[in-house]
């Protein structure tokens, strides 16, 4: 089950580190969890998948810097998967990433792997109080899990935007974007003890972010607003082209708002695995759904949500972050 965020009832902002693959839509949900107060990102890990995992990094540290946070969080190096990356995203997120704007980088700093991070954050925070939002392939989680055994039981819990129950794939047939970059790791967090909910496309799928949006956007003189009104044009034309889509999907964006508002969807315990080997079905996520399961069940995983009231809570949030005034 999702849990409730502590600060509605204004408690303790949850500690989240968000390991991205930016990615437009890893660049949507930035903006809206960094300046959301029911979060504290304490991280933010660079993983490739959209794009190489230099440009994932690069791109880290040029959305922080154009979007100037009110806590700038620890940043995570991204690393190739042992097996390399087999696709990327330029199709839809551009030849960087980032709708190839390829913005500038300041100052690109020497950071930690990606791994070290994850493993550092969750052992220097109190039990079971970090959440680890997924929002690209699981290279990074599966890392982490084997450089420190302990620490799928020290995570609190790991959201994840990936995989299909029911529905088709994205990348493949049978494969989900995520899944189907690093399967080998995509499996080890799935079989892993942590506490596990997963955002899979039949769900995300059904949140289609129309033209209407780019009305609806922050004010220009907003640094929120210049960066979204930057990389969302692109966007649009790619899914147009790419789709004949009149709009775009924002999977990661669903996936962080199943953190904050978990109350706009319905989750149902599973037990899930992802194929590692087959020709056609390498990626694919599988869930033993027969009327008697033998596979335990381990994780949750989203089937419904509001879309109409995910959708403001999107756009609601890119505008409070546009407002969101920095710290003293
Ligand atoms: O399949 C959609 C997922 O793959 C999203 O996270 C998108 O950013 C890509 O990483
Ligand atoms: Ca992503």
């Amino acid at each position: 089950m999702l849990f409730a965020d502590p600060a509605s009832e204004g408690l303790m902002a949850r500690k989240v580190i968000l390991d991205v693959d930016p990615g437009i839509d890893d660049a949507i949900a930035l903006c809206l969890a960094l300046f959301d107060p029911r979060l504290e990102v304490v991280a933010i890990t660079a993983v490739g998948g959209n794009c190489s995992p230099a440009n994932a990094t690069r791109n880290v540290q040029a959305i922080i810097e154009q979007l100037d946070p009110p806590r700038w969080p620890r940043l995570g190096a991204a690393s190739p998967p042992d097996a390399g990356l087999p696709v990327n995203g330029r199709h839809l997120h551009g030849v960087d990433g980032l709708a190839g704007v390829e913005f500038e980088v300041a100052e690109l700093h020497h950071l930690h792997p990606s791994e070290k991070v994850i493993c550092d954050q969750v052992r220097g925070a109190p039990e079971a109080s970090i959440t680890i939002v997924a929002l690209g392939p699981l290279t990074n989680i599966a890392r982490a899990f084997q450089r420190d055994p302990e620490l799928p039981s020290l995570v609190g819990e790991i959201v994840m935007m990936g995989g299909t129950v029911a529905g088709p794939g994205n990348i493949t047939p049978a494969a989900e974007f995520n899944m189907y970059c690093d399967p080998g790791s995509a499996q080890a967090v799935f079989r892993s003890r942590s506490t596990k909910t997963l955002i899979p496309l039949d769900v995300t799928n059904r949140l289609v972010l129309s033209f209407d949006l780019l009305n609806r956007l922050p004010d220009e003189a907003t640094r929120v607003g210049r960066f979204l009104r930057t990389i969302l044009p692109p966007a649009f034309r790619g899914y147009r082209q790419r789709f004949g889509l009149e709009g775009i999907h924002v999977h990661d964006s669903v996936a962080l708002t199943a953190v904050t508002e978990p109350e706009l969807f319905s989750t149902e315990e599973m037990a899930g695995d992802v194929e590692t080997m087959g020709e056609l079905t390498t990626g694919m996520t599988i869930f033993d759904r027969r009327r008697v399961p033998s596979w335990r069940n381990n994780m949750e995983v989203a089937t419904e949500m509001q879309v109409g009231a995910v959708t403001e809570a999107i756009i609601r949030g890119m505008n409070d972050a546009a407002r969101r005034p920095k710290l003293p």
